[in-house]
């Protein structure tokens, strides 16, 4: 299934993801290697422009063949050969193993996507399936802890990351930034808080709207987040468990950054800079809702919600960082080609693997996206 261009077929995910470490590890580390699937390139290269011409996006969804079956005797086939190669760990370089780290986190990019692609599958189906039995306690939902703030004195600070660890080149190098005096807020705003917005007009209210936002909500005829429907008095939400109550205790999430933003001018507030959500929570536990919860119904734990749960729209363009350097060949394009015309988000989400994220890492999506588990924290200047 692809409901839409951005909600690729499991299946493949499965064999792009398998396909990532056949053309940048084993066509270099092992001689005379041949695809296991002939054509796979051509199927299953995403955006790598240098490598051969991707198929269309829009038409994952047609690729009838290979078959589910095949595609899963593909994956086995290439961990056999990786795990042979790791196996003569003698004769490799440390570009092997950065490459191996680079595919195992591609592929956690892409278990997130399995999560957010078909639950838009699935959503646009009369009988709203469920993909997981909803959880035992929702009683877990009557805790929210009251918005508080954090304040933060100007000051130069270290944004970024020089790669102790694993990090995409995007949060490369650590670097200097200065900051104003801000605000941020301790927990992602509510459902509760959001239908408030909702109520008071928000959406038919055009001062609270940027203009490609106003331009969006009025052409797309948005009327609230992304899975919302209006029935017989009732807000319901489409979840991975099927069709539930909006619950007001919980994160509001698939939320576009135009919606974000509409919210955080509304409320008095704005959106924070990536630079102060990271400074902010610099020495935070990465803590919190990741895909091994298995959960997909976000909701709050303690006083601070911080990583999981949503990912949080920045007001920052997602943009190269100061004396970033552009990797070569077509690694070049896995992040740096994508800096234009999207916005960071940070902290991760209920559907991201707990040790994929870290303070430094940055998501980037379209302003208009919904799609993902997406959702605000505000902030505001220091008072
Ligand atoms: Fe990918």
């Amino acid at each position: 299934m692809q409901a839409m261009v951005d909600a690729s077929p499991p299946k493949w995910h499965l064999a792009h993801t398998t396909w990532f470490f056949e053309d940048f590890i084993l066509m270099d580390y092992k001689p005379g290697y041949h695809y296991y699937l002939e054509d796979a390139r051509k199927l299953f290269n995403s955006y790598y422009e240098t490598l051969s011409k991707p198929f269309p996006r829009s038409k994952r969804g047609l690729i009838s063949r290979p078959t589910v079956r095949e595609v899963l005797n593909y994956r086995r086939a290439v961990d056999e050969e990786i795990i042979a190669l790791l196996s003569q760990s003698n004769e490799l370089d440390e570009k092997f193993y950065s490459l191996i780290l680079l595919g195992i986190h591609h592929e956690q990019q892409h278990q997130e996507l399995l999560i957010t692609d078909l639950k838009y599958n699935f959503s646009i189906n009369p009988l709203k399936p469920s993909y997981k039995k909803d959880i035992e306690n929702p009683s877990e939902w009557s805790f929210v802890p009251p918005l508080t703030w954090d304040y933060f004195q100007e000051g130069v600070t270290t944004i970024g990351t020089n790669n102790q660890g694993f990090s995409f080149d995007n949060e490369q190098p650590a670097h200097k930034h200065f900051l104003y005096p801000f605000a941020i807020a301790n927990r992602p705003v509510t459902n509760g808080e959001y239908l408030e917005f909702i109520e008071d007009n928000g959406y038919e209210t055009p001062v609270n709207w940027l203009s490609d936002g106003w331009a969006t909500v009025t052409e797309q005829k948005w009327s609230a987040p992304l899975y919302w429907e209006y029935i017989d008095g009732t807000w319901y939400q489409f979840t991975l468990s099927g069709l539930k109550p909006v619950e007001k205790n919980q994160p509001v999430t698939h939320i576009s950054f135009y919606e974000a933003d509409a919210y955080a001018r509304w409320a008095g507030y704005r959106l924070p800079t990536e630079q102060e959500w990271e400074h902010a929570f610099r020495n935070e536990p990465v803590e919190g809702k990741f895909l091994e919860n298995l959960l997909f119904n976000e909701s709050y734990e303690s006083d601070k919600t911080i990583f999981g749960t949503v990912w949080e729209w920045t007001c920052s363009p997602y943009t190269r960082y100061p004396q970033s350097a552009r990797p070569e060949g077509a690694l070049g394009e896995y992040n740096a080609k994508f800096m234009s015309n999207q916005m960071v988000l940070r902290g991760g989400s209920s559907a991201t693997p707990r040790n994929h994220v870290r303070l430094t890492y940055r998501n980037f999506f379209h302003p208009d996206k919904r799609w993902q588990f997406s959702g605000i924290r505000l902030a505001k200047e220091e008072q």
